[in-house]
């Protein structure tokens, strides 16, 4: 790939700064007109690309952009256990085949009732009128649901065991922020919750397989137990690395999103009023919400070689932001992008980089778009006339663009 060799003027982007995080538009606006490329502010050392078309050419030119080092700011050591979205090709290409079977269009489709009966059954515990924090009552279980299932773990066995508690403070999530040593503290604590609790639930399928007592396909910890490749099989240490990131990657972006959309129909009573009387437009408003609000700001690559970015110098392993959520608000990706408009067609809007582009785009979109559609549109059946109480409060600044709370009344 030739160097991106676009004009720069000097610019500083910080994922960790408050206001950033209170509203993230206009940090966006400014450096999709000024800055294609940006320096990291601070003791944070990356620089970050703004721009839709940039950002594409970098996620296809994965010979010199490397996802080895993870995809997150701090760097992954190679010891830790790592899978799909820290692995480069041809390892990576192996690992997509394992995991792609387990989101077929049909299984992914086999869910959706699931979904809906759990999503009724939440709001239908609560009051024809109150207040609730909507995030943590529904936007939280419903991914936590999903994955459990795809997991084959029971959901009321994971609650118990501090599921919920990991996504809530994003533990995991927040080793991308290596210099907050507190919150890295905390994600430790739960990688090793997580290692320690998935470890003997693999033993146990692999038993239960072993007896006859269950099926190679019948779950992801099942397909991954027993996949092989030319005649080898998963290490425990790889296998755990998909657990721990499947429970991040399905469960944290797709809670975000939720509440993210009911926080954004709200502050847009037109297009929620548009919505509730033509509900056929959900996946619009969903991919609309997607487009408008990523739950990931950006995700980082490092450089295989020493390479230009603008007018920086980057040195070999440079870590590089690849800003999902300004792509999406690109003029030269769609016309008007501060527009939100819930009755964009398909065809434009599911261009949109909140999932990632190339090699690494996320496996599951399908099925987080299914949840969140089926979430919100349930929601609306039961209080199309929510309204926020007070201003809710942002998640902490990090990589994740969302709410910590979201207090609604009905
Ligand atoms: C709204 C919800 C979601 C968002 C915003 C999201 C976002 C992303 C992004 C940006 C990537 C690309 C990473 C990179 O390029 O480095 C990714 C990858 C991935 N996501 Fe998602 N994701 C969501 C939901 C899910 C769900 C529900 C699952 C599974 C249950 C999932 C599984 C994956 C997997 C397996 C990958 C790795 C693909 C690879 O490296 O080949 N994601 N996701």
């Amino acid at each position: 790939m030739k160097e991106l060799m676009d004009k720069n003027t000097s610019c500083t982007f910080d994922f960790f700064d408050p206001e950033f995080q209170q509203d993230t538009h206009p940090t966006y606006a400014r450096l999709l007109e000024q800055c294609p490329f940006s320096k990291g502010k601070g003791e944070h050392d990356f620089y970050a690309v703004s721009r839709y078309k940039d950002i594409v050419s970098i996620c296809k030119a994965t010979d010199m952009w490397s996802s080895k080092f993870g995809p997150g700011l701090r760097y992954y050591s190679p010891d830790e256990p790592r899978a799909l979205v820290n692995v480069d090709p041809p390892e990576h290409d192996v690992e997509v085949q394992i995991v792609r079977r387990a989101f077929s269009g049909a299984y992914i489709k086999s869910l959706e009732d699931g979904i809906r009966d759990y999503s009724r059954e939440l709001l239908a515990d609560l009051p024809d009128s109150g207040e609730i924090d909507i995030h943590r009552a529904y936007s939280i279980p419903i991914p936590l649901y999903v994955i459990c299932k795809l997991l084959g773990i029971d959901y009321a066995d994971a609650k118990a065991h501090g599921f919920d508690d990991w996504v809530i403070n994003n533990a995991i999530s927040t080793v991308y922020d290596p210099a907050d040593e507190e919150k890295a503290a905390i994600a430790a604590d739960a990688q090793s919750e997580m290692i320690a609790y998935f470890t003997p639930k693999l033993k146990e399928w692999s038993d239960r397989i072993a007896a006859g007592d269950a099926a190679p396909d019948e779950n992801l910890i099942t397909r991954l137990v027993t996949a092989e490749h030319e005649g080898v099989k998963l290490s425990t240490n790889k296998i755990l690395g998909f657990c721990g990131f499947l429970l991040v990657a399905g469960s944290a972006t797709t809670t975000t999103a939720i509440t993210n959309l009911v926080y954004r129909l709200f502050r847009h009573p037109e297009q929620r009023a548009k919505l509730v009387a033509e509900p056929a437009l959900i996946a619009q408003a969903v991919e609309e919400g997607l487009r408008y609000d990523a739950p990931v700001h950006g995700l980082f690559r490092t450089n295989n070689r020493p390479t230009k970015l603008g007018s920086y110098d980057l040195e070999e392993n440079t870590k590089v932001a690849l800003l999902w959520a300004s792509g999406n608000l690109d003029p030269e990706f769609i016309d008007e992008p501060e527009l939100f408009d819930i009755s964009r067609e398909l065809k434009s809007t599911r261009r949109n980089l909140t999932f990632g582009y190339g090699i690494h785009t996320c496996l599951g979109a399908s099925l987080a778009r299914m949840e969140i559609a089926i979430a919100i549109a349930e929601l609306l059946a039961k209080m199309p006339n929510y309204e926020l109480v007070g201003e809710p409060k942002p998640s902490t600044p990090d990589v994740m663009s969302g709410f910590e709370s979201l207090m609604i009344k009905w």
